[in-house]
């Protein structure tokens, strides 16, 4: 595996691979890596000849009051996980290679970047187009891979790469989790062993909603209420939202018959995590 912290170095790599007519796949990451992360990889490796992973904790998405001075980093591990999955180049810029002095030039997907996680993190999704857009020029992959955990994210890189015209296919890949149903995540790291457990509710909301939906309901707003309630069980756990939309649009849907997503952010501790399920249309 090719490790590579410049710019300059990563464009001459990836031009040659695509150059000798091979399919170059691009997996973006922050680092600390799970087994999440390593799915993606898996899902490129077995479609593309040429597997580049990025690793930068974008400073740009994250909010004044959030988590990235603590944001898990673990290079060295990171690097012997990568190898062993056999991807070709790891692409680790630093922060002033990413982003030299006076850069003010921004891309912001227009109304999508507002909802969901948008509307909670102020600026966050304005952080991931910009750093993705830069990755997409940087190292032009013919096919990107984005997890389905991070719902609103792949729904905003969509629109991204359609209205800008950027030649990347968007593959989402399905959510990895614990074997008791816990997301896998990042910041999973920094939930003590009773948070731990109380941040199971994530999921068994979902699971309510998903249980409701199998006996017959399509009503949005009483799934969402099903979800909410689940929730509220576990009352140290602060809810952010809880919400059924449409995967593209991001936008509220009154009933699921079309097919939604149900999507739930919430605190745990200070620790804010996210999940969701993906309802296909009926019949
Ligand atoms: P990060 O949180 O490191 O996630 C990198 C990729 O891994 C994202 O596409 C995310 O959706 C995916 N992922 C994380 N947990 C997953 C899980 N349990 N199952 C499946 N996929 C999972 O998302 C980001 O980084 C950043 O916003 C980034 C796109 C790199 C831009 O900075």
């Amino acid at each position: 595996m090719q490790t590579h912290k410049t710019i300059a170095e990563t464009r001459a790599a990836c031009r040659a691979a695509r150059q000798s007519g091979k399919r170059l796949a691009l997996v973006p990451t922050m680092g600390a890596l799970h087994e999440g992360h390593l799915s993606l990889v898996r899902a490129a490796r077995t479609s593309c000849d040429v597997v580049a992973v990025s690793i930068f904790v974008n400073p740009a998405q994250f909010g004044p009051n959030e988590d990235l001075a603590k944001y898990p980093r673990n290079f060295e591990r990171d690097q012997l996980l990568l190898e062993k999955e056999n991807v070709d180049l790891l692409f680790a810029p630093s922060l002033e290679e990413m982003y030299p002095q006076g850069s003010v030039t921004w891309v912001t997907v227009e109304g999508l970047s507002h909802k969901l996680d948008g509307r909670s993190r102020p600026g966050h999704f304005r952080g991931v187009t910009t750093v993705v857009s830069k990755l997409f020029h940087i190292i032009a992959p013919d096919v990107a891979f984005f997890g389905q955990k991070d719902a609103a994210q792949v729904a905003v890189i969509r629109r991204m790469v359609r209205d800008l015209n950027f030649p990347v296919e968007i593959v989402a890949c399905p959510i990895v989790r614990e074997p008791d149903g816990l997301a896998m995540s990042s910041r999973n790291v920094f939930l003590d062993a009773r948070q731990r457990s109380q941040a199971l509710v994530l999921h068994r909301s979902l699971m309510q909603v998903k249980n409701a939906w199998e006996a017959g309901e399509t009503d949005a707003a009483k799934l969402a209420a099903a979800g909410r309630d689940e929730m509220k069980k576990q009352n140290s756990v602060r809810l952010d939202y809880f919400e059924v939309v449409d995967p593209d649009s991001l936008d509220s849907v009154t009933n699921v018959a079309n097919g939604a997503l149900v999507a739930v952010a919430a605190f745990v501790g200070s620790t804010r995590l996210i999940d969701n399920i993906l309802l296909p249309r009926r019949g």
